[in-house]
């Protein structure tokens, strides 16, 4: 039978408004469009490819493996599985690890592991979970609900019940953190989609200790700003706590999809054989990518250079920002770095795209949010530059 809407409706649901380009090619930090225009992306997939576009050592092993096997599920074991799982422990303070394939599923995982955990120690009434104000935990139903912004939650009720919002940043309202029902908070160490705002250190620092003093787990969501991306191999090294989960994905993969947890032991027992699962999750594909990311981020030099781009890019975009009212603050760390811009930062990133070739993101209606790979150099940074200079200082 046809179907008469297919020529008015698109095929694919418009969750995105999409920008009007269609890339077909990527290396480094460029991609290029169907007709071969090139364009210097700064924004590496969302934070994902960040060993730049289809990298060597990465597209190698999988390759390798797709020759292979490709998928034979979690009754058997995986070697890149376990391979990377042992990478993730040696490099974080956690003990065990759960693997999925997306970051929203990664804080599936943790919500549901801290409330299995909790209830195994404390008792069935303990199943709450703090997030913050602005944050962003992804768009499956818990996940939504625990994102503490009304727009992502919209139209989608009833939430999922057994989350608790206080103000991100606010050392004050967190005399209002523990009550007897609460098990876990849940909190991005920056802030990302709300708009690239560092957590304050003191305000950090009293959330660990609240948690530490009342039992309640510390989880933090390094979607976003794990594997490098914020100039650590996880952003909560340089802030002075240890969270007891860690919710990772974007990068790990270097844009093959995979998401994961590392927990502290203690909580990576509360998962037992059948009490959570994924078929795909840890896949040998997935994690043969995986692996060769994080063995790139953790021997080779990419987050030593990203530490050095960065202080180079953020010190131009302070000179920057000093000769233009239309920039507002520079904030951010590593290489997740924003803009706050006087006007709608959408007709900054459009300028930049259209009229000079360059792709940049924003993060909320005046935050222009820049992400280039941890690869990039100080070439491309000032061929970024100068498209700054011309978006911003010259109308
Ligand atoms: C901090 C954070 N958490 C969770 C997610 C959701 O990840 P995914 O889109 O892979 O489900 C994102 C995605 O932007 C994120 O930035």
């Amino acid at each position: 039978m046809s179907n008469n809407n297919i020529s008015t409706v698109s095929p694919v649901m418009e969750t995105y408004g999409r920008f009007p380009i269609t890339l077909s090619k990527g290396k480094g930090s460029y991609v290029w469009d169907n007709n071969g225009r090139k364009y210097l992306d700064f924004t590496s997939g969302i934070a994902t490819c960040n060993l730049g576009h289809v990298p060597n050592q990465v597209k190698e092993q999988v390759e390798n493996q797709l020759q292979n096997l490709w998928h034979c599920s979690n009754l058997y074991h995986i070697p890149s599985q376990e391979q990377l799982a042992k990478l993730l422990v040696e490099n974080s303070c956690g003990d065990q690890v759960f693997f999925c394939n997306s970051g929203a599923e990664a804080n599936e995982a943790a919500i549901k592991i801290a409330r299995k955990y909790a209830q195994d120690v404390k008792g069935k009434d303990a199943y709450e979970v703090v997030t913050f104000s602005n944050s962003f935990h992804g768009r499956t139903l818990a996940t939504l609900s625990a994102t503490g912004q009304e727009k992502i939650q919209h139209g989608f009720a009833p939430l999922t019940p057994g989350f608790r919002y206080l103000p991100y940043n606010d050392i004050q309202a967190l005399d209002n953190l523990v009550k007897p029902e609460t098990c876990a908070v849940l909190l991005e160490v920056i802030q990302g989609e709300g708009g690239v705002l560092p957590a304050d250190p003191a305000w950090l620092a009293r959330v660990s200790e609240l948690c530490k003093e009342h039992d309640i787990l510390l989880m933090v969501d390094e979607i976003q700003t794990g594997m490098g991306r914020t100039g650590t191999l996880f952003a909560y090294e340089q802030y002075d706590i240890e969270p007891d989960v860690i919710s990772v994905a974007k990068g790990l993969g270097s844009g093959i999809p995979i998401g994961a947890i590392i927990a502290k032991q203690h909580v990576g027992k509360a998962f037992t054989p059948g009490s959570h699962g994924s078929t795909f999750g840890g896949n040998p594909v997935a994690t043969t990518a995986g692996l060769a990311t994080l063995k790139m981020l953790t021997e080779g030099q990419v987050i030593k250079n990203a530490q050095e781009v960065s202080s180079y890019l953020l010190e131009k975009l302070h000179t920057l920002a000093a000769k233009t009212d239309e920039i507002i603050n520079v904030r951010g760390k590593g290489l997740l770095l924003g803009l706050i811009v006087k006007e709608n930062a959408i007709d900054y990133v459009t300028k930049a795209r259209e009229e000079h070739q360059t792709l940049i993101l924003i993060a909320g209606p005046q935050v222009v949010r820049i992400l280039p790979p941890l690869t990039t150099n100080k070439k491309e940074v000032d061929e970024f530059l100068e498209v700054m200079e011309k978006v911003f200082l010259i109308e």
